[in-house]
């Protein structure tokens, strides 16, 4: 059996997976979005920039005779998943997301959830605090509503325009980051509250941690919905499944 399988990608998940189809002989292209400068190198050949919706996907998959399709975008990458199973039923070729459970609250967490980023806005509607905003690049300007906080930034890229928030500090970094490195800079920062994203996983996971330790609250934006597909949570299964799945094109 030929396998082509096109893994999308942007997370640690799908770097993990691409080391792992590398080390078992097995190529096929990994795809990024584009939204960081210098994306991690892969062992894989990599494409970059969206396929232009479902249809467009659709068509990459056929024109590049792709035999599976891997998704292995960040749980909040609901527009692409969406599109994934969209494409890969209208193109008949199999899919399955590489997941990782939601983080979960445990003793000693202090957490309120909201449902997206703009519950997340509307909860800061209150007077100032020291706040690390974890929400990604794409989504800042969103909080322009609430000047008033001091917001600490932690991005891979800086911002191509000015942020529309008077008092934060960016700190350029890529994960995975350690709860030690994470506890010093809450405290560097004198930080009061965390927002995050329900990433799960453990790439992102030490400001949860962190927070956990310094006795912070974190206000804890919960997942988009992403329609019904199968799903693995590790590069093992991923080609268990892979070996064992027939492709739709029978090459
Ligand atoms: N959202 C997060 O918090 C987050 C965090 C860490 C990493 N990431 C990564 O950043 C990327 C973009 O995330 P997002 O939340 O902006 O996604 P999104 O809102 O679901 O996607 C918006 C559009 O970007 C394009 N796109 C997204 N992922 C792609 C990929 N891997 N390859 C090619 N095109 C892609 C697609 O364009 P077309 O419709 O034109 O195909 C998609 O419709 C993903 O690779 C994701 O894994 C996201």
């Amino acid at each position: 059996m030929h396998l082509n399988p096109l893994i999308l990608g942007g997370t640690t998940e799908a770097t993990a997976l691409c080391a792992a189809l590398d080390a078992a002989g097995i190529s096929g292209t990994v795809s990024f979005a584009g939204r960081v400068r210098r994306p991690v190198r892969q062992p894989l050949p990599q494409r970059v920039g969206g396929f232009g919706g479902a249809a467009g996907l659709a068509a990459y998959l056929a024109a590049q005779r792709i035999s599976h399709v891997i998704d292995a975008t960040h749980p909040f990458a609901a527009r692409m998943s969406a599109n994934a199973v969209a494409a890969c039923t209208a193109a008949n070729v199999p899919l399955i997301a590489l997941t990782r459970a939601p983080w979960q609250a445990g003793p000693g967490d202090d957490w309120t959830h909201v449902p997206d980023i703009a519950g997340a806005v509307a909860a800061l509607d209150r007077p100032a605090l020291r706040v690390m905003l974890a929400v990604g690049r794409m989504h800042l300007a969103e909080f322009a509503p609430n000047p008033q906080h001091f917001y600490l930034l932690r991005l891979i890229d800086a911002p191509d325009t000015p942020l529309p928030l008077p008092e934060c500090t960016i700190v350029q970094d890529r994960g995975p980051f350690s709860v030690a490195g994470d506890l010093a800079l809450m405290r560097r920062h004198r930080i009061d509250l965390v927002v995050s994203k329900n990433s799960g996983g453990t790439g992102a996971a030490a400001k949860i941690t962190a927070a956990r330790q310094l006795g912070l609250p974190v206000l804890m934006i919960d997942r988009p919905a992403i329609p019904p597909r199968a799903e693995a949570h590790s590069p093992a299964e991923v080609l268990d499944w892979l070996r064992h799945s027939g492709t739709a094109r029978g090459v």
